[in-house]
């Protein structure tokens, strides 16, 4: 992801480069000064333009007035009554899109929200939004920072769930902008949970966590149970920050908060940060993949998840969730509070996943098997689903192959530079 544009480091534009040879050069007063004066001013640029926060610089985004509140409005529109008013944050997202489609197919109503900044390739988001608005579901660009945005969607729609999925997400890339993982991730989310304590009635949400917080945990099948205080990656330490900041507005506010711990998501539609996304890419250009291994060549396992059966576990959480119990920005009783597993309790090789796009794509890949660095990865994932079973009906049915099949299906349709549009 060479092409990302980050923030610069600050100190960058500091003058002291050319005071070693300010006294060789004997300046005259007045080109001193004016260089002091350039100075400055590319100073004051730099500060005025240097992100603070993200990866690209602050957007304004263009909400409001009567044409957008009844494009709202239509959206949240639900098929009959029961049915639940769903606002998705980070619904132009790989698993934000697939769950607003499958809930506005079963007739619930869905406003999406999501700010299409660039940590990757925003064309996608763009394509997987056309795909809602054929669906008839609104995405609004806005960030979940925005509370006036917030108050005045709640202030529109009457939202039963919030469904959360919008996140920095990757555990490579919180190395190089720190910041973006406290922007969305923390951040974002105490606005989300502000706004949502504050609203009449207060939704029941369920958000996206990670596999990622079970960090350096040995003992396997990882289970909700086990120590998740050792985080490998400051992406993983964000999402068991927001599981405990979900603890702390379900105990003071009366929220009903269910936290998700999605393995290894993959499938059409995916993320092209992600190891099978970018493998397919590499794979087919011929360029050389790089394949981690541990120490004394062990294999670097994950529990791969497919899309489909991710979304099903999604609106399982949501059909289950409690209505939460608060009112008027206060507790009136024990709301719940949840965390499961979404995993597919089958850990493959990454060895092995390569083996299968080979095989889906007919084209041998051009492998370097490389130590892996500490740089926030983990030697292997394995979920133990018995609590997302027992309580969602949660039963993951798509092994890696018949995923991965759909998954380059989909690639080789999406890339092929036909217009034609993929179809769902
Ligand atoms: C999975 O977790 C449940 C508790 O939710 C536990 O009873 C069970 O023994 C675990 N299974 C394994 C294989 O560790």
């Amino acid at each position: 992801m060479s092409q990302l544009n980050l923030p610069s480091t600050p100190g960058k534009l500091k003058p002291d480069k050319f005071s070693p040879y300010s006294h060789r050069l004997r300046p005259h007063r007045i080109t001193l000064f004016s260089t002091l004066l350039l100075a400055l001013v590319l100073l004051f640029f730099y500060i005025s333009y240097s992100p603070s926060s993200s990866s690209s610089p602050p957007r304004r985004f263009l909400w409001g007035g009567p044409g957008w509140e009844s494009q709202v409005r239509s959206s949240a529109k639900v098929r009959s009554g029961g049915r639940f008013t769903v606002l998705v944050t980070g619904a132009a997202g790989f698993v934000g899109t697939h769950v607003s489609l499958a809930l506005k197919r079963r007739g619930d109503g869905v406003i999406g929200l999501d700010n299409f900044n660039d940590y990757y390739d925003a064309k996608l988001k763009r394509d997987r939004r056309s795909q809602l608005d054929k669906s008839g579901i609104f995405v609004i660009e806005g960030d979940i920072n925005d509370r006036e945005l917030l108050e005045k969607l709640f202030d529109v729609v009457p939202f039963t769930h919030v469904m959360h999925l919008a996140a920095q997400a990757g555990v490579r890339y919180a190395m190089k902008n720190p910041s973006s993982y406290v922007h969305s991730n923390i951040a974002g989310f105490v606005n989300l949970l502000e706004v949502c304590k504050s609203a009449n009635p207060q939704p029941a949400i369920v958000w996206a966590s990670s596999s990622s917080v079970y960090g350096l945990n040995t003992k396997v099948p990882f289970s909700e149970k086990d120590r998740t205080d050792r985080p490998a990656s400051l992406y993983a330490a964000t999402k068991k920050a927001g599981e405990e900041i979900a603890h702390t507005y379900n105990h003071i506010y009366g929220l009903s908060i269910t936290g998700l711990r999605f393995f290894t998501v993959y499938g059409p539609w995916g993320r092209p940060d992600m190891a099978y996304f970018f493998f397919t890419k590499h794979i087919l250009s011929g360029k050389q993949i790089e394949i981690f291994e541990g120490p004394n060549h062990r294999s670097v396992a994950r529990d791969f998840t497919y899309i489909d059966d991710i979304v099903k576990g999604c609106l399982g959480a949501l059909d289950t969730a409690k209505k939460s119990t608060g009112s008027g920005g206060k507790k009136r009783g024990p709301a719940q509070l949840r965390v499961f597993n979404l995993g597919n309790t089958s850990p493959v090789p990454v060895t092995r996943l390569v083996s299968i796009l080979e095989k889906l794509l007919k084209v041998k890949a051009n492998k370097k098997l490389m130590p892996m660095p500490s740089n926030g990865d983990v030697m292997f994932t394995h979920a133990n689903i018995s609590s997302a079973q027992r309580e969602l009906g949660y039963k993951p049915t798509t092994d890696l192959e018949t995923g991965l099949k759909k998954f380059v299906h989909w690639y080789l349709k999406y890339y092929s530079g036909s217009k034609k549009r993929s179809s769902w």
